[in-house]
């Protein structure tokens, strides 16, 4: 199965930036067979759709509404408006969301419910600070978070993306070792095979300084079913390198 590369913008570009990443994909990609989707921003995300018209790259949502339906909820984007907006999936619990707007295990599981049942696909984002990784207790952490996956095992796709993002290794220069990533990945993989449905499989990405330097070593690792990039996509020459080499494991 092909290795996907998903890039996050995060809070970053504008529609000109994204007009002409599109145009430059587009040339990018050219005969290339590969798994790729983008987040970018909200705002963006009908244009991205529109621009991308029948290149292969699937549009990603870095959030959803915790909130189903429609209502007073001012500011709030649903997940059946990301699915209008073109959106295939959608990341939910990024670190930056539970760290900066203090997301729970409760309120991402109300996320994961509305993505499932607006047919989106969940990129359930999971991942140790360096704090717990020091003290050794990061399976427990991981194990926590998994928690909120479990209670909406009944209404999950029957593909269940979860990245392992160490919040240590996001933005910061520093990739976990291909050691700690394998050993996350297989404690992942075991944990999911007990808290999914027979009828789920679950695929892993790792997230967390991941640049065309060390990506090969990466995607190479067992049980690494790609990886979401984060500063190093906002740059397609550089994304694209990225996904020559996911290409070339495939
Ligand atoms: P980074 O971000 O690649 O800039 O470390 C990764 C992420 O937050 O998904």
């Amino acid at each position: 199965m092909r290795k996907f590369v998903i890039g996050n913008w995060k809070m970053n570009g504008d529609a000109l930036e994204v007009h002409e990443y599109v145009h430059e994909l587009k040339t990018a990609l050219e005969g290339m067979p590969c798994s790729v989707g983008v987040a970018v921003p909200f705002l963006y995300l009908p244009q991205l759709t529109a621009l991308l018209g029948r290149i292969p790259v699937s549009v990603v949502a870095q959030d959803v509404s915790q909130f189903k339906g429609s209502g007073a909820y001012t500011g709030e984007i649903s997940a059946a408006m990301l699915r209008d907006a073109g959106c295939e999936y959608v990341l939910i619990g990024h670190s930056e969301r539970r760290q900066y707007f203090d997301e729970d295990e409760m309120v991402l599981q109300q996320k994961l419910l509305c993505a499932c049942e607006a047919g989106l696909n969940p990129i359930y984002c999971v991942g140790e600070d360096l704090n717990q990784r020091l003290q050794g207790e990061f399976f427990q952490v991981l194990d926590k978070q998994l928690a909120a996956l479990e209670a909406v095992r009944d209404h999950l796709p029957a593909t269940v993306w979860v990245a392992y993002e160490p919040v240590w290794a996001i933005g910061t220069g520093k990739v976990a070792s291909a050691e700690q990533i394998a050993e996350v990945h297989a404690f992942l993989a075991t944990r999911l095979r007990a808290i999914l449905p027979a009828r789920c499989a679950a695929r892993l990405l790792y997230g967390g300084s991941v640049k065309s330097v060390n990506a090969r070593e990466i995607l190479a690792l067992p049980g690494v079913d790609g990886v979401l990039v984060g500063s190093a996509s906002l740059t397609v020459a550089e994304l694209s390198r990225i996904i020559e080499e996911a290409r070339a494991m495939a």
